[in-house]
C-alpha cells in the first residue's frame, strides 16, 4: 500500500506539484507524426502535464508547440489556420511561427510592436514517429534522449497513441506487473486453458505470448541509470532452467515489453492527473503493420477505439464491451491486450486510492515503481536532476529467454549495467 499523501505526491502532475516538478525535466511525446500528417495540416489541440497546446506542422513540414491560447486576447490556436509559415489566430488574425516568431498582427500596424512581442513557444523534436516537447525550465533543458525504436526501419516498426482517461499510473503498474499477464491475457497467454493445457501462443508479434504456464513468477529487480530493470523468473518444465522475462521501468514512465520477435515501447504520458496518452511503438527484425497491431491490441472495433482522434471511449455504459456469452471461449470476454489493460486501469476508476490494496511479493515492481518515483521527487525538490534525465535510452530493451541455474539475468541485457547510476 501507499500512504494517500505519497500517493497524491506520485499521481498530481499540474504545474507546480513535485511529480509536475518532476516530469517537466524530461522530454515528452505530445503526438504522433502520423496527427500531424502534411504541411499546413489542421493543428491539434493537445494536453500535456494538465497544460494545453497547439501543435501546427508549418509549410516547410517543422511542427511548433505554443500555448493553446493565443497571446493577444485568448482565443484557441487550434481554431486557426495554418499557412504561409506559420499559424495565424481567427479572432485578429495576428501570426506565428514554429518558433514562436511574432509573423504579422493586422490590427496593430506598428512592425515594432510585433519585433518585441513572442508567443510562448516550446522547444520540438521529431523522431520515431513521434512529435518530442520540452516543456521545463529553459535553463534545464536537457539533450535529447534517444530510444533504440528510432532507428528501425520505418516498415519494421508501428506507431499508435491510445487516450485513457485515468491516471497515467495505474496504466504503468499495469505494465511492470509481470504476474498479471498469464492471468488477465490468459487467452493469449495460455491459449491452452480451456483444456487444462498449456500450449505456447505461436504468435511472434504478441507480447502475452509467454513461455511458462507458471502464474507466480519470482521477481528480481535491480536500479539502473535510466529507473530499473526487473526479471520475472517462471517455471519451466525443464528442471534446472527457467523463462526470465526482463522488463525495464524507464523514468518518469516507460516500459519495454518483450514480445518473441517483437519489443513494445510503450510510454503512459499524462495528459493531466486523470488522463494518459499511451504511446506504443512496436518494433524488430522483419515488417509489421498497423492493422496486425491494432488487431492484437483489441482495437479494431470502431465504438471503442478511434484510430483519427485515439480516443479509446470503452467504459462502464457497456462494462467496457465485455461479452459474458463469450467469456467460455474468451477468458475476460475483452478484446485484446490493449483492451483488457485499458479496461482494468479504468476500473480502478480516475485516480486509484493505494492506501486500500494489499500487496503480496508478486507486486515487487509496482512498489519499486512508486519508491523510484518519490526518490525522484526528492531529488528534484533537493536541486538534483532526478535519473536518466538527458540520457541516450538506445542501450535499454527487453528480453525473454531461458536461463540456467546458476547464471545471472543481469547478463542477459549487459548493456544496462553499462551506463553507471548516477
Ligand atoms: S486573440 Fe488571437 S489575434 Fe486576437
Ligand atoms: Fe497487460
Amino acid at each position: 500500500m501507499l500512504s494517500r499523501q505519497d500517493n497524491e505526491l506520485i499521481c498530481r502532475v499540474g504545474p507546480g506539484t513535485p511529480m509536475g516538478d518532476v516530469m517537466r525535466r524530461y522530454w515528452h511525446p505530445i503526438c504522433t507524426s502520423a496527427q500531424l500528417p502534411q504541411p499546413d495540416a489542421p493543428p491539434l489541440r493537445v494536453r500535456l502535464l494538465g497544460e494545453d497546446y497547439v501543435a501546427f506542422r508549418d509549410t516547410e513540414g517543422k511542427v511548433g508547440v505554443l500555448e493553446e491560447l493565443c497571446m493577444h486576447r485568448g482565443a484557441s490556436l487550434a481554431l486557426g489556420r495554418v499557412e504561409e509559415g506559420g499559424i495565424r489566430c481567427l479572432y485578429h488574425g495576428w501570426k506565428f511561427s514554429v518558433a514562436g516568431v511574432v509573423l504579422e498582427t493586422p490590427n496593430h500596424s506598428d512592425p515594432k510592436y510585433a519585433a518585441r512581442m513572442k508567443a510562448p513557444a516550446f522547444p520540438v523534436h521529431e523522431e520515431g514517429g513521434l512529435v518530442w516537447v520540452y516543456v521545463g525550465p529553459k535553463e534545464l533543458q536537457p539533450a535529447f534522449s534517444r530510444f533504440a525504436f528510432m532507428d528501425a526501419q520505418p516498415d519494421h516498426r508501428v506507431v499508435l497513441r491510445i487516450n485513457v482517461a485515468c491516471s497515467y499510473l495505474q496504466l504503468v503498474e499495469g505494465g511492470e506487473d509481470s504476474s498479471h499477464v498469464g492471468v488477465l491475457h490468459t487467452n493469449m497467454a495460455r491459449p491452452g486453458w480451456k483444456d487444462g493445457e498449456f500450449e505456447p501462443n505461436p504468435d511472434v508479434v504478441n507480447p502475452a505470448a509467454l513461455a511458462s504456464n507458471d502464474l507466480e513468477p519470482g521477481l528480481k529487480i535491480e536500479d539502473t541509470a535510466f529507473g530499473f530493470q526487473y526479471v520475472a523468473l517462471r517455471k519451466t518444465s525443464t528442471e534446472g532452467v527457467k523463462n526470465a522475462r526482463v522488463v525495464p521501468f524507464i523514468l518518469p514512465y516507460g516500459r519495454i515489453i518483450p514480445a518473441p520477435a517483437f519489443s513494445f515501447t510503450v510510454l503512459e504520458v499524462p495528459d493531466d492527473d486523470t488522463h494518459t496518452s499511451t504511446y506504443i511503438i512496436v518494433y524488430g527484425k522483419a515488417p509489421v503493420t498497423e492493422d496486425k497491431i491494432i488487431e492484437l491490441l483489441g482495437l479494431d472495433d470502431k465504438r471503442y477505439y478511434d484510430r483519427k482522434t485515439c480516443a479509446f471511449s470503452a467504459s462502464w455504459a457497456d462494462a467496457f464491451g465485455q461479452n459474458r456469452e463469450r467469456m467460455k471461449e474468451n477468458w475476460t470476454g475483452l478484446r485484446g491486450v490493449e483492451v483488457e489493460d485499458a479496461a482494468i486501469a479504468l476500473s480502478q476508476g480516475p485516480l486509484f486510492d493505494r492506501s486500500k490494496e494489499h500487496l503480496v511479493p508478486a507486486d515487487q515492481a509496482v512498489m519499486r515503481v512508486r519508491r523510484t518515483l518519490l526518490e525522484a521527487v526528492k531529488r528534484v525538490a533537493a536541486g538534483d536532476a532526478p535519473l536518466g534525465v538527458g540520457r541516450d535510452l538506445c542501450v535499454v530493451s527487453a528480453c525473454d529467454a531461458q536461463l540456467r541455474e546458476g547464471d545471472s539475468w543481469q547478463d542477459l541485457i549487459p548493456a544496462h549495467r553499462q551506463v553507471p547510476l548516477a
